[in-house]
């Protein structure tokens, strides 16, 4: 690698192109170990300056940002809490719908303020935003603050980037739109002290109509086994208690590199470690494989509780949105998951007002949630994304019906979440202790096995990291409340 300044001239930026982003090579790619490396010249960049980080969206997207920290303590810069303090300020954005991209816009316009007090500020962002074509032609033109720009792809890159923009003072502006290998050797400063997002695979094939996150992320590539379990392995060694496995659909685990089994094998293997919670997110209903269900329901320490989005309620819908599944086949999978994982919770997806949607199909949508009766929903109106099928698609739907579907929607799905806590009042869960509260520091809070918020009492001495077993006196929408027994 080259680090002088003419390595990137000025303007000589690397921009995203959706076209490519849509791509799918057949090739396998390649695992590397050894590809993320410091130069000397940049070893030190970070003595006496500060970085301040700000990660939207997905849990991809915050395990990113644990990266990221990582490779920015290893050039020696220190993490602050305030964009005021930092001489690095980055936003790790995300761009499944436009409201979080109008965030991060938003964002971007009222720090500029900072280089007036501080001239040598650098900022910078990166994350699924800077794969947009539209987003990082707003950013040349109208933001021309903003000195660094970089990608999902390159984030290994970013010793070298950052050395550019800082050093050089060049704006650089580096997005890949072709995933590259999968990086082993990339430092992690992990944010959590007993809970850890472990990635099994990046990227997406499935090209749901609406979704921006197979031209963000790329094709799908997964980790080896071996890369996984030792990752856990130091997790376990270091005192993590709980991992959540991720990928944008874990169910394909595997399948690129023609792993046997698949994701039930890995999750079994995970299993064994003895690791005290597992955790996996997200999981598609199309190819939930019945090996995966017996695996969960086998493992004490596989956790009850399944993300499964449902997005719409109507079959012919959930075709056009290129889901893959019917509702029958979804209620079908619901039932097998709910009869063999005892004690199961289930959260889900659904987006509302889609081109076209019709009010009978908005009704299906209402009749899947009855049938479900889901823990918890996350309940988006449709967001048209610049490069997917979905965003060429004529629309009769007016906004203030998508916004009164969406009310509706959520009234049931609130309702349902509610009576779902009720029904824990009176009984004893095992709570994996966060800390104490924000609010009050005589109030410790928690999660259930099965995923939920729990604010608790306890008069014995607790720390964060410990699994207690809490009555739970009182239930909420969104959280229980209890005492420790
Ligand atoms: N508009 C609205 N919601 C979306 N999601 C993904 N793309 C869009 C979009 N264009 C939702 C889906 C997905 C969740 C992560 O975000 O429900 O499951
Ligand atoms: Fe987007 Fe569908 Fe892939 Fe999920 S499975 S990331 S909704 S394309």
């Amino acid at each position: 690698m080259c680090y002088n300044a003419n390595d990137m001239k000025k303007n000589d930026y690397k921009l995203p192109n959706l076209k490519d982003a849509q791509k799918r090579t057949k090739q396998q790619v390649k695992i590397e170990k050894e590809l993320f490396e410091v130069p000397v010249e940049v070893k030190n960049l970070g003595v006496d300056r500060k970085f301040y980080l700000r990660t939207y969206g997905c849990q991809a997207n915050e395990r990113d940002g644990e990266t990221i920290a990582g490779i920015l303590e290893q050039l020696h810069f220190t993490q602050v809490d305030t964009p005021e303090e930092a001489d690095f300020i980055l936003l790790n954005t995300c761009a499944v719908r436009k409201n979080a991209e109008d965030k991060v816009l938003g964002e971007l316009g009222s720090l500029k303020r900072l280089k007036q007090t501080n001239p040598d500020l650098i900022m910078g962002m990166c994350g699924c935003m800077a794969q947009g074509e539209e987003i990082v032609d707003i950013i040349l033109k109208k933001y021309p603050h903003v000195d660094l720009v970089f990608g999902t792809h390159n984030i290994h890159r970013l010793p070298k980037l950052l050395y550019q923009a800082m050093m050089n003072k060049e704006r650089t502006i580096e997005v890949f739109s072709q995933e590259g290998e999968v990086i082993e050797n990339l430092p992690v400063k992990r944010f959590g002290t007993h809970k850890a997002w472990v990635n099994i695979m990046y990227g997406c094939d499935k090209f749901c109509t609406y979704c921006i996150v197979p031209y963000t992320r790329g094709k799908e590539r997964s980790r080896t086994m071996e890369d996984v379990l030792a990752e856990i392995q130091t997790l376990i060694d270091e005192g993590f208690k709980e991992v959540t496995l991720l990928g944008q659909n874990v169910n394909s685990y595997g399948k690129d590199l023609g792993i046997d089994g698949g994701f039930a094998r890995l999750l079994e293997e995970v299993a064994k470690t003895g690791i005290q919670r597992i955790r996996f997110t997200t999981s598609h209903p199309w190819d939930f494989s019945d090996a995966m269900i017996d695996v969960i329901a086998a493992y004490d320490n596989i956790m009850p509780f399944i993300h499964l989005p449902v997005q719409s309620g109507d079959s012919d819908m959930l075709k056009i949105m290129g889901r893959r599944y019917t509702i029958e086949e979804y209620r079908t999978l619901f039932d097998k998951l709910a009869s063999k994982i005892k004690n199961v919770a289930f959260s889900t997806d659904i987006i509302v007002g889609f081109p076209n949607e019709t009010e009978e199909q908005f009704q299906r949508t209402l009749d899947i949630v009855e049938y479900c009766q889901f823990d918890n929903a996350f309940t988006f109106i449709y967001s048209p994304r610049e490069g997917t099928p979905a965003a060429k698609m004529q629309d009769n739907v007016p906004m203030e019906v998508k916004q009164d579907r969406l009310n509706r929607l959520m009234e049931r799905t609130n309702h349902y979440a509610r009576l779902k806590n009720e029904a824990w009042k009176g009984k004893t869960c095992k709570v994996l202790v966060d800390g104490p509260s924000k609010k009050n520091k005589d109030v410790y809070s928690g999660y259930t096995e099965q995923q939920k918020l729990v604010n608790f009492t306890t008069d014995q001495k607790i720390k964060a990291g410990d699994i207690v077993d809490v009555e739970i006196t009182d239930a909420k929408t969104w959280s229980l409340n209890g005492k420790q027994v």
